[in-house]
């Protein structure tokens, strides 16, 4: 019934006046719509998107900061422009779609960070968060889910997982 009603559409959007495609042709338009999906399963884990552009966002941490909590990396702390005011108000309801950015470097003046560590709003899960690791450009997802590590550590920080430590 799904592909009957695919092909209806289909055939409207062709025009009325059209010869009407034979029902094979219908059949394999949902394949083909999504190329893009099909082609990256490699680079992501359990459908976390990849955080590329992570540089442009906006960065709420004041100065690169020494995390022991983060194995004595320097860390900052990068958000989407849109979601600054909920990440700094805590009394403000969380974005579902809220992703935080945590670049970590070996150093105080290292240009490139190591890995990036990830929040990514999901109140579906556990802990309200799935928890990530990318490859330094944000392209590669290395580990998503609800990593053990980071939600012991993360829960002193209260209910909603966040520390908002920014200096
Ligand atoms: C031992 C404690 C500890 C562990 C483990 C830990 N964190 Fe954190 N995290 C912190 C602290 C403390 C901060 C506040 C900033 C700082 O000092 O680094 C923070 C801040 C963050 C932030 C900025 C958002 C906020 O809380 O304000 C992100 C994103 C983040 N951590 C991700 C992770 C991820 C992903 C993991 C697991 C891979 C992880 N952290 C593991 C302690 C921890």
């Amino acid at each position: 019934m799904r592909y009957l009603a695919l092909f209806t559409a289909i055939g409207l959007a062709a025009g009325c006046g059209q010869d009407r495609r034979p029902a094979p042709a219908a059949a394999e338009a949902p394949q083909g719509a999504e190329p893009a999906g099909e082609a990256a399963p490699s680079e992501t884990v359990n459908d976390v998107p990849t955080v590329e552009g992570w540089q442009d966002w906006e960065e709420v941490s004041r100065e690169r900061m020494f995390s022991e909590g983060h194995s004595d990396m320097w860390v900052e702390i990068y958000l989407a422009p849109e979601h600054v005011e909920a990440y700094l108000d805590e009394d403000a309801d969380i974005p579902d779609d809220m992703i935080l950015v945590k670049p970590q470097f070996q150093s105080e003046t290292a240009e490139e960070p190591e890995d990036l560590t990830v929040m990514i709003r999901d109140e579906d899960t556990e802990s309200g968060w799935t928890w990530a690791m990318y490859s330094p450009d944000g392209a590669q997802v290395m580990e998503a889910g609800q990593i053990q590590m980071c939600t012991a550590c993360h829960a002193a920080a209260g209910e909603d997982m966040l520390f908002r430590e920014l200096e």
